[in-house]
């Protein structure tokens, strides 16, 4: 079975996930790169929470592998706004999955909001095998690895559950 880890992130708790996942399972993994990112300074809660606000759809960095061509796509993303980031949102509607099992990964503060329900209507069409939530992982004692592999693990178990029946 393919998988691909896509992701964004600004402040390295999705990433640490990510490349987490990406130690634990053979995948590819792909980091979303608006072209013109916020910069994250004071200032990235008021225009980041305003794009994530607005719906924006940033224009991301080409890249060079498709995601059509995976069987299992986990998406992470920080809540921005109580929603997706832009950069995920912008994926999500330039690339129309369709039949994929899928994961969703998500880091908050404490407030997700319609996260979950704003990416699910973005996946119509999908398998949604399992959503996790960590709160700021990066800033936690305790490293969170065996714990985002046991996850992705039951998402392989239930997907080839599922490719058997
Ligand atoms: C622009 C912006 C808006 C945010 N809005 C929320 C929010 O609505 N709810 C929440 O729980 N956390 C919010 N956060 C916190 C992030 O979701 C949290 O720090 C997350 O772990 C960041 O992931 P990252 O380190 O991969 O960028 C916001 C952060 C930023 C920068």
């Amino acid at each position: 079975m393919k998988i691909l880890i896509v992701y964004y992130s600004l402040d390295g708790n999705t990433k640490y996930l990510a490349e987490s996942i990406a130690e634990c399972v053979s995948a590819d993994v792909l980091r979303l790169m608006p072209i013109k990112d916020i910069k994250n300074n004071k200032m990235k809660y008021f225009f980041g929470g305003k794009q994530a606000t607005m719906r924006a759809k940033p224009e991301l960095k080409p890249f060079n592998l498709e995601p059509e061509a995976y069987d299992m796509i986990i998406i992470g993303t920080p809540v921005w706004a109580f929603t997706m980031t832009p950069a995920v949102r912008s994926f999500l509607n330039k690339v129309k999955l369709k039949d994929k099992k899928i994961g969703l990964l998500i880091c908050h503060r404490g407030g997700i909001g319609k996260t979950i329900t704003h990416m699910k209507e973005l996946l119509e069409g999908n398998e949604i095998l399992g959503i996790t939530k960590f709160h700021e992982p990066i800033k936690g004692e305790q490293d969170k690895n065996e714990q985002i592999c046991s996850w992705v693990q039951s998402l392989i178990d239930k997907a080839q559950l599922n490719f058997s029946e």
